[in-house]
């Protein structure tokens, strides 16, 4: 039996099409979607889903929100500790999940230069002194980084005290000490880099002017965004290697020239998180 017949198995039959067959799993915290579940069997019923797939915490699932992209309110259905450890590429991150988000669909693409070859095509920057990170969050992409480039100098900012909180404990249990962590808004930080770092999503465009003006001349931005399908202009899979003409023309506008291009995950059934490596013309 997979495990959710094994939790189905346990649930009282007027409850199973109500109970949810897939979730989120992140290091020993369960994210589930329990709203079609009638409260006063919601905190059985995560139990049940607690120790069928061995975890210690069950939270609802939440919408994250506002500039920090924090959870918004969240629900225990079971467990209280929120606080978990996930490993990844061979580094391990402490994390609050009630009050920072982790995206499980961007696993590959964290990896930087220790995991899929299409990903540390991406961060193959030749041997870049300064490598800033402007979201640096809890070090998902600053800590890889840091640790592939062992000569360089990671600066790792975010506007978050709790991830900041977070990222210094990571960098302390992985022995990262090329890494300086700066708890701020990004564009008040004026340092210049060989490489600047976009992991954001949603209004990364408001960000590259303040980059354009940081970055070293043969430097390198790695830029992440959500666009749409349409805009993007791909109908199928095969036209997923090309740069999109719309999105060069964007950038051109912003003073870089696109050098690569791909796609991260679908986001939703009409648009797409893409990577993109700029360098500015
Ligand atoms: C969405 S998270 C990054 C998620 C990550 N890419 C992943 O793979 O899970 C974005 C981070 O940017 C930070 N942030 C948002 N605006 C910022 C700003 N203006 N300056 C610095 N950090 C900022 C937030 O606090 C948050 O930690």
């Amino acid at each position: 039996m997979n495990p959710f017949e094994r939790i189905k198995a346990k649930v009282r039959t007027e409850l199973v099409d109500k109970i949810p067959r897939k979730w989120k799993k992140i290091g020993e915290v369960l994210i589930v979607d329990f709203d079609l579940v009638p409260n006063k069997d919601k905190n059985i019923i995560a139990e049940t889903y607690a120790s069928e797939l061995k975890v210690k915490t069950v939270i609802q699932k939440n919408k994250v929100s506002g500039e920090l992209r924090k959870p918004k309110h969240t629900e225990l259905l079971f467990g209280t500790d929120t606080v978990t450890k996930i490993s990844e590429y061979g580094l391990t991150y402490n994390i609050d999940l009630s009050e920072i988000m982790w995206s499980p669909g961007n696993t590959g693409w964290r990896s930087a230069l220790a995991g899929p070859d299409k990903v540390s095509d991406f961060y193959s920057f030749g041997n870049p002194k300064i490598i800033i990170d402007y979201f640096a969050g809890i070090g998902y992409f600053a800590l890889q980084m840091a640790k592939g480039y062992p000569e360089s100098k990671i600066i790792a900012i975010d506007k978050n005290p709790k991830s900041i909180e977070y990222l210094k404990i990571n960098a302390k249990e992985n022995n990262i000490d090329n890494i300086e962590i700066i708890n701020d808004d990004c564009r008040n930080i004026k340092l210049k880099a060989d490489v600047i770092h976009l992991g954001y999503i949603g209004n990364t465009i408001d960000f590259l002017e303040h980059a354009h003006s940081c970055l070293n001349k043969e430097g390198t931005i790695i830029f992440h965004e959500v666009y749409r399908n349409n805009w993007l202009g791909f109908k199928s899979r095969s036209e997923w290697g090309i740069i999109p003409k719309k999105f060069s023309q964007l950038m051109e506008e912003k003073g870089f020239n696109v050098e690569k291009f791909d796609r991260v995950k679908f986001y939703g059934p009409s648009k797409s998180h893409i990577i993109s490596s700029l360098k500015k013309n």
